[in-house]
């Protein structure tokens, strides 16, 4: 294939004079590109050649099958996007140095006033107040580096409470991640005019702090003590690591000018065979073309909506119109990478192609490889792909010679913050300080030719056997499991106190902060938290705990994949 000679690629991959087919393009960009490729299929009479591979697609299956720490694992338990993959991050935070109590407790010189009216409002911005309940949060939570605390803000509610938030790390953390925390401090101002807190609200109870508002974090009432403890002005932005619990401002990127519109260079990938396939595929095919777009220094034009695989929605069906954001970091990407959304696209080129001249590059054949393409000028490069599997696959356009040429941009693409939410108030509600145990049973653990020692293995008596040896009774025990019903498990909350995911359904049920944002994402419809939200919810949860025993090698001999195959990987 490779030995095809240029004029063939020629035929089939040229460049267009939008002058003469310009008004079937205007027509068309309004039906987006599913028109678009119809037509250029009409103007372009090509002769099909049938590629047949030499060799099957070995690549997505090594991928899906494969451990190392660039891929996915194939039974889906472990869904492992960029952030996973951080590893400047320990580096990183050795330089910062998170904030000691004593730091605090030296500089505790409030003279008490002879007089105060205990009346009187309170006013939660003072240093009083910030160094009191800085005092009292380190001291709650004793298992946590505190890395930055917000101004305190007043609750609005009464007179007498006040919400601050903080970014900190749990002690031993499995993951390098910052997270927010924002609570509600009830304060007594006693007759001697000092102050006590009486009590510390649940996890994100002090919503008044959590915006993210210029003044309201650092550089306030104590600039000294702020810099002291914190160096870096952004501990995010120095960091390239997620800081869980920030608002999320996934809005889509708006390209507002005529001349950066005109001046941009963009690709685009059209129709193709990824669509309602497993989530793997998808990462695996989108980040096949942001490492084109990369390449060739263009932006990306993302076609937001994706199509849920029947394999994780709650209907057993395929789900078309899923958006992107409600799976992955959209803020993340856009601020990362040139990125535009199709909708927006389109509209403009409409606008404007024709007034400047912008012309369109089409490719029609996946053979043709992105450095072949690094010298087209042309405003837009579409990659069309066709109906016949596997050839219509995105991610064959990185295969071969580009292998070695184009990386995949891991970095790039991280799970939704919102979703880690969940995740980090799963972990806070627990006090993160949990052990967690991977319990595969469903289709394997019936069929007992290929794993003939699953199901007992997996028993309560088999359990309680197994972990009394590897985690102390009494404590917190998170169940990750596909067995549906969790009763199943019940004689371990004899020795543990056992937790499962839909224990903690309120923080993605109505009224939720999930819900409520990710229903105005979704146009003010509510949005369902599907299969694969909660796989991913799962397994993050799962390696944040302290001790962590997989189904198989810590629960069972039998191998993942069946009978005879542990030779590789167990
Ligand atoms: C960070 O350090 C801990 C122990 O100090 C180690 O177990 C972990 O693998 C390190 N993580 C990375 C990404 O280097
Ligand atoms: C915090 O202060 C205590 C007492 O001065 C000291 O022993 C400890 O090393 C300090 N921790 C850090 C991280 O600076
Ligand atoms: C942390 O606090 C708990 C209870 O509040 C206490 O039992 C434990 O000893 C404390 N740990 C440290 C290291 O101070
Ligand atoms: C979100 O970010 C965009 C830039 O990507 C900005 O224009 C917009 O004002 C932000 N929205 C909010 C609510 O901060
Ligand atoms: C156009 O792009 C430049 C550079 O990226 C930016 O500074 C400028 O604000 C943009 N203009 C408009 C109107 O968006
Ligand atoms: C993309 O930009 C980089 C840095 O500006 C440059 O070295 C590289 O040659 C460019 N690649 C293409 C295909 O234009």
């Amino acid at each position: 294939m490779v030995g095809r000679s240029n004029s063939e690629f020629t035929s089939r991959n040229g460049r267009f004079d939008l002058g003469k087919m310009g008004q079937d393009i205007n027509r068309l960009t309004g039906n987006l590109c599913f028109g678009i490729s119809v037509v250029i299929l009409v103007v372009f009479i090509f002769i099909v050649t049938r590629y047949q591979p030499n060799a099957p697609p070995t690549k997505i299956t090594s991928f899906l099958a494969s451990t190392s720490d660039a891929t996915f694992k194939s039974d889906g338990s472990v869904i492992k996007t960029g952030e996973d993959f951080i590893t400047n991050v320990n580096r990183s935070i050795a330089t910062l140095s998170f904030i000691n109590i004593t730091d605090i407790a030296e500089e505790q010189h409030y003279p008490t006033p002879i007089e105060c009216d205990v009346d009187k409002p309170m006013t939660c911005n003072t240093p009083e107040i910030f160094h009191l309940l800085m005092r009292a949060t380190i001291e709650a939570f004793n298992d946590t580096h505190f890395y930055r605390f917000g101004k305190p803000i007043t609750s609005g509610v009464d007179d007498t409470s006040c919400d601050i938030a903080w970014k900190y790390r749990p002690k031993d953390a499995k993951r390098d991640s910052l997270y927010k925390d924002y609570r509600r401090f009830v304060i007594k101002h006693n007759t001697d005019c000092s102050y006590t807190v009486v009590s510390i609200g649940e996890y994100h109870s002090g919503v008044n702090a959590r915006k993210k508002k210029k003044k309201a974090i650092a550089n306030n009432n104590d600039g000294r003590f702020e810099s002291n403890w914190n160096p870096n002005s952004d501990v995010t932005g120095q960091m390239n690591m997620p800081v869980v619990g920030d608002v999320v401002n996934d809005s889509l990127p708006i390209m507002d000018s005529e001349v950066n519109f005109s001046s941009g260079k963009y690709l685009v990938y059209t129709d193709g065979g990824e669509r309602c396939k497993s989530m793997d595929h998808y990462i695996w095919s989108f980040l096949c073309a942001l490492g084109e777009a990369q390449h060739l220094n263009r932006t990306l034009v993302v076609d937001l909506s994706i199509c849920l695989s029947s394999m994780y929605s709650l209907s057993n069906q395929d789900e078309e119109g899923k958006d992107f954001r409600f799976y992955f970091d959209f803020e993340h990407l856009k601020e990362s990478t040139p990125i535009i959304d199709q909708a927006q696209f389109w509209n403009d080129w409409e606008m404007w192609y024709k007034r400047n001249n912008l012309n369109l590059y089409f490719v029609e054949d996946f053979r043709v490889t992105p450095m072949k393409l690094e010298s087209v000028p042309d405003t837009l490069i579409m990659r069309k792909f066709g109906t016949v599997e596997p050839d219509n696959y995105w991610y064959r356009v990185c295969e071969g010679e580009t292998e070695s040429v184009i990386q995949r941009p891991w970095h790039l693409l991280w799970k939704s913050k919102r979703l880690i939410e969940i995740v980090s108030g799963i972990a806070s509600k627990m006090n993160w300080d949990f052990d967690a145990v991977h319990i595969i049973r469903g289709e394997k653990a019936k069929n007992t030719r290929l794993w003939p020692n699953l199901e007992t293995d997996t028993s309560p008596t088999a359990l309680l056997n197994i972990l009394s040896d590897k985690i102390d009774g009494g404590r917190n025990l998170f169940i990750s499991t596909d067995e549906e019903d969790t009763s199943f498990f019940d004689p371990l909350k004899d020795k543990y106190t056992v937790h499962f995911i839909d224990d903690f359904k309120d923080l993605w049920e109505v009224k939720s902060d999930w819900y409520v944002e990710t229903r105005e994402l979704n146009n003010g419809i509510p949005v369902e938290f599907d299969g694969y939200m909660k796989a991913e919810v799962k397994t993050e949860v799962f390696l944040r705990a302290k001790k962590q025993l997989e189904t198989f090698n810590d629960l069972t001999k039998d191998c993942k994949d069946g009978i005879n195959t542990c030779t590789s990987s167990p």
